[in-house]
C-alpha cells in the first residue's frame, strides 16, 4: 500500500468513510445543494447554512456561515473584493475558501508550495466540482502548473457540522515541496467585537479556557511538539461580545490531528476574519513526486446560535454520532480503577491482587495495572521499550494476576508507552538508531526517556508485533497508551535529507494505522489516550481510543476548572476523572471523599486511592456512590451537558446539569470552594428539562435547602430552581430528577 493510500485509509478510518476518497458512512449527513447558473453551493442542517461559490475570476469564495437561511434564498455570486487601495490588494481581501500563496497574497495562505526551479507562486483556481452522495467535491489548479488541490465538504445532518478536508496532487513532471498545508481556511464577514476562545495548559493544568477580543493582526494557537500537547489544544471559538453561555452565536471548530498543528486566526485590514487550520507550518516540508498526494487533516467546524452550551452540546452528539469508536452508540466507560497513585513503578502480584480485590469490593468493573510491570523498570530512568512481564514482580507472569482480577468479575487492563524507550533498555541498546535524532548530534532526554521513530517500517512493524503478542497472550480487556515527552531533534537520518521532515505526517500516520491494525485484529480491546494527562486529546485519536485520560492533576477542586475547560470541545463520554488520596500529591489539598467522588463522577468515573489505607467508612461511602454513579453515568457521559455556574474566574461555585437525550433523568452536581459572608445559597436554575413533566427529586449526596418540593414540574425546576444547603469549605452536592 502506498503512503498515500495509507494516509487515504487513516483519514477514513477517523472520518467514518472519510472525506478523502471513499463513501461517508454511519446516519444521515446532509445532501449538499449546487446553483449550477451562480456557482453557488450549499449545505445546510441542523439550523445551519454554510455557503461559497466561485466568482467571475474562477475563485472561490465564501459567502455565508451561521443560522439557518430558508431554502428559497438565493445567494448571490460571489464578487472579489475590489481594490481598496494600493496598499491592500484585493487578493487579501477577499474570502478565500482555499487561499494559495501565490498572486500577492499577505494573509495567511492555506497552500504553499515550492517549485524546483525557485518558483512559490501558486493562484488556484476552480477546475470543476461535483456532488458525491453527501459531499461537495471541489477542484483546484493552479493557474499555469499541475498542482491540484481537491477540498470535501460534508455537513452532518443531525449536528450541523461540517467536515473539511484538501488534498494536493503533485501532476507535473517533477517533484514540489509542500511547505503549508491547511485542511480549511473559513471565513466570517466584518465585525468590531468578535472574540476567540481556546485552551491552552501545561502538565497538570490542562484545558485552560482563554477568551479575548479579536483585532486586526493574528492569533496563532499551535503545538510544534510532535504531538497535541498539554499546552495548547486544536479547539477554537468565535464568539461576538454579547455572547453567553446559553445565549448568542458561537462559530466554533476542531483540528483532527495529534501531531503538530496550527489553527491561525486572522482579521485583515478590513476587519474580516479567517480561521486557517491544518498542518504546523513551523519546520514543515513534505516533497511530493510527481503523481504523489498529500492530505490535510480534517478540520470540524460548527456553528450554533445557543451560546457556548449549545455549541458544546452539538459538538458532544457530533462526537459521539461521527467519530469515537462504536459510533453513533459508543460503550458507556466502565468504572476502573487504577494502580499509578496507589503504588507508582512499585507494582508486583501480591499488591495488585490485593488492590483489586478491594477494588472490586466497591463495584470496580476494569482493574488497569500501570507503569512498572514489565523490563527492568523500578523507576522512570530504565527499561522503557522492554515489553516483557518483570519476573521478579511477577514471577509467573502476569497471568495469576489476570485471572484473580478476572474472578472478582472485573475487566484486565494494562499500562503501556509504546512509543517511547530508555537509553538504559535492552530494545536501545539493540537499536540506537530507531530514534528520532540528528546524527552526530546530542539526543535530548525527558523524563530519561527518547521518542522511537514510528515513521519507521521496522520500528512500527516491531510494535505492532511486541502489543499484538501481548494482546494474544494475555486476557487484556483495554490498553492505557501513554506517551510522555514532547519531540525533540526531530530528525530521521535513515531517508534523504529531502524527504525527512516528512516525519511530521509519517509519524502521525503510522500512529494511527497501528492503533486501526491493533483494533482490528483485537476488536475487543479498548485504548484510552494519555499523554501525561490530557497531552494527546483531539478528534485525531479520538477515533481510534474509546477514552482520554484528561489530566495527571486529579485533585478534585482544580478538576472542576480542568473538566469546565475539556467540555467546551469534548465530550464526558470519554472524560476519565479519578478518586484519588487525600492531601492530594499535585497540592496537598484536602478534601473529603464524597467531595472527590462528586467532582470525578461529572465524567468517566475512575478510582486511583490506595485502597490499602482506607477505612470501613471509606469503602462503605465508595460503595454506595458507585453504585449510585451506575444508575447516572448514561445521562452524565452521554446526554446533554449544561454548565449552570461556571468554576471559570475564579467562581466559588459551580454546578453542572446532564440531562439524559430521552430527558428522563437530569443529574445536577454542586460545588462551593468557601463560604463566604453568611451567604444564602443562591438558587441554581436548572435547564434542558420539560416545563410540563413533573420531576421527582432525590439526593446522591448533600441536601436541597429546607422547603425544596420533593416533586415539580420542569417549569419549576426551570424557573423558580433549586437552592442547595451547603455551607463550609470544599462542599459539594449531587441530585437526580427523574420524570
Ligand atoms: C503519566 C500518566 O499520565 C500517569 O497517569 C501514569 O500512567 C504515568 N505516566 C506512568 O508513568
Amino acid at each position: 500500500m502506498s503512503d498515500i493510500d495509507q494516509r487515504r485509509r487513516t483519514l477514513c478510518t477517523q472520518l467514518l468513510g472519510g472525506l478523502a476518497g471513499i463513501a461517508l458512512g454511519g446516519p444521515a449527513w446532509a445532501r449538499p445543494s449546487v446553483d449550477e447558473a451562480a456557482k453557488v453551493f450549499r449545505l445546510d442542517g441542523a439550523g445551519v447554512t454554510y455557503a461559497f461559490g466561485v466568482n467571475q475570476d474562477g475563485q472561490l469564495q465564501a459567502l455565508y456561515w451561521g443560522s439557518a437561511l430558508a431554502p428559497e434564498d438565493k445567494l448571490p455570486a460571489p464578487v472579489p473584493v475590489p481594490e481598496n487601495s494600493s496598499n491592500e490588494m484585493p487578493v487579501n481581501l477577499t474570502p478565500f475558501e482555499y487561499p494559495g500563496f501565490g498572486g500577492g497574497l499577505t494573509v495567511e495562505p492555506a497552500l504553499k508550495v515550492t517549485f524546483p526551479d525557485g518558483v512559490r507562486d501558486l493562484v488556484l483556481r476552480h477546475v470543476d466540482h461535483r456532488v458525491d452522495g453527501e459531499r461537495i467535491v471541489i477542484r483546484l489548479k493552479d493557474v499555469s502548473r499541475a498542482v491540484h488541490v481537491t477540498l470535501t465538504y460534508a455537513m452532518d445532518a443531525a449536528t450541523g457540522i461540517l467536515a473539511r478536508s484538501a488534498v494536493v496532487e503533485n501532476r507535473t513532471a517533477s517533484w514540489i515541496q509542500v511547505d503549508q498545508l491547511a485542511a480549511a481556511a473559513i471565513n466570517l464577514p466584518y465585525s468590531d467585537d468578535y472574540r476567540v476562545s481556546y485552551l491552552t495548559g501545561r502538565w497538570a493544568g490542562e484545558f485552560a479556557l482563554q477568551t479575548r477580543p479579536i483585532a486586526p493582526g493574528s492569533i496563532v494557537i499551535e503545538t510544534r511538539k510532535g504531538v497535541t500537547s498539554h499546552q495548547a489544544n486544536p479547539w477554537i471559538a468565535i464568539s461576538r461580545g454579547a455572547t453567553e453561555e446559553e445565549a448568542g452565536p458561537v462559530w466554533f471548530g476542531a483540528l483532527g490531528w495529534s501531531g503538530s498543528w496550527r489553527i491561525h486566526v486572522d482579521m485583515d485590514a478590513l476587519g474580516g476574519l479567517r480561521t486557517t487550520a491544518g498542518y504546523n507550518p513551523f519546520d514543515f516540508a513534505y516533497r511530493l513526486k510527481p503523481g504523489e498526494k498529500l492530505a490535510s487533516p480534517v478540520f470540524h467546524a460548527g456553528y450554533s446560535g445557543e451560546g457556548f452550551g449549545g455549541a458544546s452540546r452539538v459538538f458532544h452528539r457530533y462526537q459521539r454520532e461521527k467519530i469515537l469508536p462504536g459510533a453513533p452508540t459508543p460503550r458507556l466507560r466502565p468504572v476502573l480503577y487504577n494502580s499509578w497513585e496507589a503504588t507508582l513503578f512499585a507494582v508486583d502480584e501480591a499488591g495488585q491482587t490485593a488492590l483489586a480485590e478491594k477494588a472490586a469490593s466497591i463495584g470496580v468493573e476494569r482493574f488497569v495495572m500501570d507503569d512498572g510491570w514489565f523490563g527492568s523498570r523500578s523507576s522512570d530512568k530504565a527499561g522503557l521499550g522492554d515489553w516483557v512481564v518483570n519476573r521478579k514482580k511477577f514471577p509467573n507472569g502476569l497471568q495469576p494476576l489476570i485471572r484473580r482480577v478476572r474472578d472478582l468479575g472485573m475487566e484486565f487492563g494494562l499500562w503501556v508507552e509504546p512509543e517511547m524507550v530508555n537509553p538504559d533498555s535492552d530494545l536501545y541498546r539493540a537499536h540506537p538508531d530507531w530514534v528520532i535524532h540528528f546524527p552526530g548530534r546530542p539526543r535530548s532526554e525527558a523524563r530519561t526517556q527518547l521518542v522511537l521513530n514510528l515513521a519507521r517500517k521496522d520500528v512500527y512493524e516491531h510494535l505492532l508485533t511486541m502489543l499484538d503478542r501481548l494482546l494474544k497472550e494475555h486476557d487484556i480487556a483495554f490498553l492505557k497508551w501513554d506517551h510522555n515527552r514532547a519531540w525533540s531533534e526531530p530528525g530521521w537520518p535513515e531517508v534523504a535529507p529531502a524527504e525527512q521532515q516528512r516525519l511530521y505526517v509519517a509519524y502521525v500516520d503510522n500512529l494511527y494505522k497501528l492503533l486501526g491494525e491493533l483494533r482490528r485484529r483485537h476488536p475487543k480491546v479498548e485504548i484510552e489516550s494519555c499523554a501525561s494527562g490530557g497531552g494527546r486529546v483531539d478528534l485525531g485519536i479520538m477515533a481510534l481510543t474509546e477514552q482520554v485520560w484528561t489530566s495527571d492533576n486529579t485533585d478534585p477542586f482544580d478538576r472542576l476548572l480542568i473538566q469546565d475547560g475539556f467540555t467546551r470541545a469534548y465530550t464526558p463520554a470519554i472524560m476519565m476523572a479519578w478518586v484519588t488520596d487525600a492531601p492530594n500529591f499535585v497540592n496537598r489539598r484536602v478534601t473529603s471523599l464524597e467531595y472527590r467522588f462528586l467532582s470525578a463522577m461529572q465524567g468517566g468515573l475512575g478510582i486511583g486511592a490506595n485502597l490499602n489505607h482506607w477505612k470501613d467508612e471509606d469503602f462503605a461511602k465508595a460503595r454506595q456512590l458507585v453504585a449510585e454513579y451506575k444508575t447516572i453515568r448514561k445521562t452524565v457521559q452521554q446526554g446533554k451537558l449544561y454548565r449552570l455556574v461556571s468554576p471559570q474566574g475564579g467562581s466559588r461555585r459551580s454546578a453542572t446539569l446532564s440531562v439524559a437525550q430521552d430527558g428522563g433523568q437530569a443529574v445536577l452536581f454542586a460545588f462551593l470552594h468557601s463560604s463566604g459572608l453568611r451567604e444564602a445559597p443562591p438558587r441554581i436554575q436548572l435547564r434542558g428539562l420539560d416545563p410540563n413533566k413533573t420531576y421527582a427529586l432525590r439526593a446522591i449526596a448533600g441536601k436541597a435547602a429546607a422547603q425544596t418540593p420533593k416533586r415539580a414540574s420542569g417549569a419549576y425546576w426551570m424557573g423558580h430552581g433549586l437552592a442547595v444547603d451547603m455551607a463550609g469549605d470544599f462542599q459539594a452536592a449531587a441530585f437526580v430528577l427523574e420524570a
